[in-house]
């Protein structure tokens, strides 16, 4: 059967994950989540004393970025997947509120993207993957067969978060939950180097009141007309 790139993007927390992972599972594909890949970055900058609420030392950074070294390793589906930053599991570690403070700034910095988007590139090299992120449609993989543009108001992608958050046992307030995402969204749709957009040709899916169930046979659907 023939493979196909699928590029899932939109806001922070619609859900983008989730879809993805399940449809990678589904098809036997790669599933890449490449805002771990911009979140393990921030995370190396904080444990290297480069970024923290006093201090942006993103010249330090971009001299480091090649001792920067990143992986994703089935557990033992994509579903499952956990990034390692220099051999180390930190698919927990990049979770935080902490990290999700800073990681839009860092993914503002263009060498940080170029390294990114150039790995990205390389795992979807021969395609049978699905990558969600904010630019995978319009410039890591712009010749997708299959783009969605995934949006839900941002009350809804709050609480979703505040969930996935309190869950895990994180002590966090649902106000600074709303308001990273607030952030996050004005950070990734007014930077300069590729900032989140739909691209022309992405199909908009707004799952404020739709189930992941339906979310996912309506994708599901999408990527079989394609194949
Ligand atoms: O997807 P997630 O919310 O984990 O992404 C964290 C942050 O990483 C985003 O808010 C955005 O700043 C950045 N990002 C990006 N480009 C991508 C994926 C994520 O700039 N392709």
């Amino acid at each position: 059967m023939k493979k196909i790139t699928i590029a899932i993007d939109g806001y922070s927390s619609t859900g983008k994950s989730t879809v993805a992972k399940q449809l990678a599972d589904y098809l036997g594909y790669i599933y890449v989540d490449s805002g771990a890949m911009y979140r393990a970055v921030t995370l190396f900058a904080m444990q290297n004393g480069i970024i923290s609420k006093e201090n942006f030392d993103f010249e330090k950074l971009k001299k480091l970025l090649p001792s920067i070294q990143l992986e994703f390793k089935k557990k033992p589906d994509w579903s499952k997947a956990h990034i390692f930053l220099n051999g180390k599991d930190v698919e927990n570690d990049i979770r935080n509120l902490e990290v999700s403070e800073f990681v839009s700034p860092i993914a503002t910095i263009p060498e940080v993207r170029t390294k990114l988007v150039a790995q990205q590139q390389e795992m979807g090299l021969l395609k049978g993957v699905v990558m969600d992120g904010r630019d995978i449609g319009t410039v890591v993989f712009p010749n997708a067969e299959l783009k969605i543009f995934m949006n839900a108001s941002a009350e809804k992608r709050a609480e979703r978060r505040y969930k996935e958050l309190t869950d895990r046992g994180d002590s966090v307030k649902f106000k600074d939950v709303l308001r990273n995402i607030e952030e996050r969204d004005n950070i990734d749709t007014t930077r300069k180097d590729s900032p989140l957009k739909k691209a022309s040709d992405a199909i908009e899916i707004d799952n404020s009141d739709i189930n992941i169930e339906d979310q996912f046979h309506t994708v599901l659907q999408l990527a079989k007309d394609r194949i």
